[in-house]
């Protein structure tokens, strides 16, 4: 059999760029060769992200203009995988009838197995959990059974970071949210397992001699909870578990849910040096009739608390926020309450959304979305321009000093500006294919982090790339810092 090429797109949080990652190492591990181009693939695969309604459109216009490429070439396979095939299920093939595969976030370890099935002609292959709400906690479990394979650490983009899911699923319900449907019940990973990857990515990291950075993500990783027997580990376990792994050179967690922000998780951030002092603690809004209508479960004063709570155990956190504005019922009084919320906490920074009525979900069935799309846009302008104003501020004070970042890659991609729906912290900020210094001794602008999430852009040779280095900070924008390597350092 000739070598089958698969091109894999991803769109959404940083749990689908994972689950793309580990979809292309099983793929790989069968004998499939990954390609770069859409072009150059057979099967064309799609993991998709339905949290707003603009994330769904891009995929089925992208799948509308695979129509004439199918009829050019009918052996080409279409896949759609992830949160919509999950959420639409069959509707795509209606929509799209070119489409030969429809699998869900947690079916997709059958991927390899569909893909023969079309391969020897079936079409409209499909394979997603039962719908949630219908089913008991006991089987909705059972059908959202977490996609989680041993996991090929050669097949992943970068040898010095990695995402490592610590929890499925979502419990919470916010009002507005599709999530808790398409990702099933929230399900932690015992520790051990996460262990065990962690693990095996330092070891590796160790042979390559790059600096290893871990992201354990989870929709509210604050609230993992692995029971074994009589003990109870929970997230600030589980980063004392892996903090002396040697290898592992710094730690984060994403993203954190406000109720769950719990003093020992705290004080294990400002205790393990290897933990960032990052905390994404989206807020939502700084109203306590709309925090309650998207049931958030805490009031605005609430959240200031937990805040005040942070920064007086961590003076040097950073803590970004997601914000929705326009949500149903909104009024300007309330949104204003939001804009104070953004002036009082400083946030390093703020992802900001238009409300997006997902259909299924509470907010979608009982309240009208009576904000007009004009005034969305104008709340969303406004407040990203008071969240902006303040980061410019604060990263003022870097200019000057020297800070240690991981060298992620070149900076290209995210000089053009490639982002997508959701906040990502991990590999997808630098060149997806960076690993090991592909730029060799070249001189390049290169992108790194700082140990809390700021973005640090310098000119260096491709051999920095998975090392911790200083630079030094000459400039500074509301989002990146510019700086060079010390003249001590440069050779
Ligand atoms: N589980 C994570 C992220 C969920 S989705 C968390 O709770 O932190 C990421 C962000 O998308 C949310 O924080 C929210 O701000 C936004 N979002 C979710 N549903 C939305 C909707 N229907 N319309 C607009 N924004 C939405
Ligand atoms: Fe959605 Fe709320 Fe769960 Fe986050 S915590 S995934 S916003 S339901
Ligand atoms: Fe989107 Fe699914 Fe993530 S809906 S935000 S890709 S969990």
């Amino acid at each position: 059999m000739m070598t089958k090429r698969f091109y894999i797109e991803t769109v959404g949080c940083q749990m689908n760029v994972l689950d793309s990652e580990l979809v292309a190492s099983g793929l790989l591990a069968q004998g499939y060769e990954q390609v770069e181009r859409a072009c150059d693939a057979d099967i064309l695969l799609f993991n998709t992200c339905s949290v707003r309604q603009h994330a769904e459109d891009k995929i089925y216009s992208a799948l509308g203009r695979l129509k004439h490429a199918k009829r050019y070439n009918p052996l080409k396979i279409i896949g759609v995988l992830g949160c919509m095939a999950q959420k639409d299920g069959s509707l795509i093939f209606r929509r799209a009838p070119h489409v030969d595969l429809v699998v869900g976030p947690s079916r997709l370890g059958r991927l390899p197995e569909l893909i023969e099935e079309v391969t020897a002609g079936a079409s409209a292959v499909i394979a997603v959990s039962s719908n949630r709400q219908a089913k008991s906690h006991r089987k909705a479990r059972e059908s959202f059974a977490p996609f989680d394979p041993a996991r090929r650490v050669e097949a992943r983009s970068a040898a010095h970071q990695a995402m490592v899911r610590a929890a499925f699923g979502c419990d919470k319900f916010c009002s507005y949210c599709v999530v808790p449907s398409v990702r099933g019940p929230e399900q932690s990973r015992p520790i051990e397992q996460i262990e065990e990857e962690v693990r095996l990515l330092a070891g590796q990291a160790l042979e390559r001699e790059v600096a290893l950075e871990v992201t354990l993500l989870g929709q509210a990783i604050n609230s993992y909870r692995y029971r074994d027997g009589r003990q109870t580990f929970r997230l600030a376990d589980l980063l004392h578990r892996l903090h002396d792994i040697e290898g592992l050179s710094r730690l984060k967690f994403v993203s954190n849910h406000p109720r769950h922000m719990t003093q020992d998780l705290v004080e294990a951030v400002r205790d393990l040096d290897k933990v960032a002092p990052h905390f994404h603690v989206p807020a939502q809004s700084g109203s306590d009739r709309i925090l309650k209508r998207m049931r958030r479960g805490y009031t605005a004063d609430e959240y200031r608390q937990m805040l005040r709570r942070i920064h007086e155990t961590v003076p040097e956190a950073a803590v970004t926020s997601d914000f929705i504005v326009g949500f149903c019922g909104e009024t300007e009084a309330e949104f204003l309450e939001t804009v104070d919320l953004v002036r009082q906490s400083r946030f390093k920074n703020s992802f900001i959304f238009k409300y997006s009525p997902r259909p299924g979900t509470h907010a979608a069935e009982h309240y009208e979305d009576d904000v007009p799309e004009q005034e969305k846009r104008r709340r969303n302008n406004e407040l990203l321009a008071v969240q902006n104003a303040i980061s410019q501020q604060d990263n003022q004070p870097w200019v000057g000093r020297t800070v240690e970042i991981l060298v992620e890659g070149p900076s290209k991609r995210w000089l053009k500006g490639d982002r997508s729906d959701l906040p990502r912290s991990g590999p997808k900020g630098a060149s997806h294919k960076s690993d090991l210094s592909p730029l060799g001794s070249e001189v390049t602008q290169l992108v790194g982090r700082t140990v809390c999430d700021r973005i640090v852009v310098f000119e260096g040779t491709g051999e920095l790339i998975g090392q911790i280095v200083p630079i030094e900070i000459e400039k500074a924008s509301a989002f990146t810092l510019f700086g060079r390597i010390p003249s001590s350092q440069s050779k």
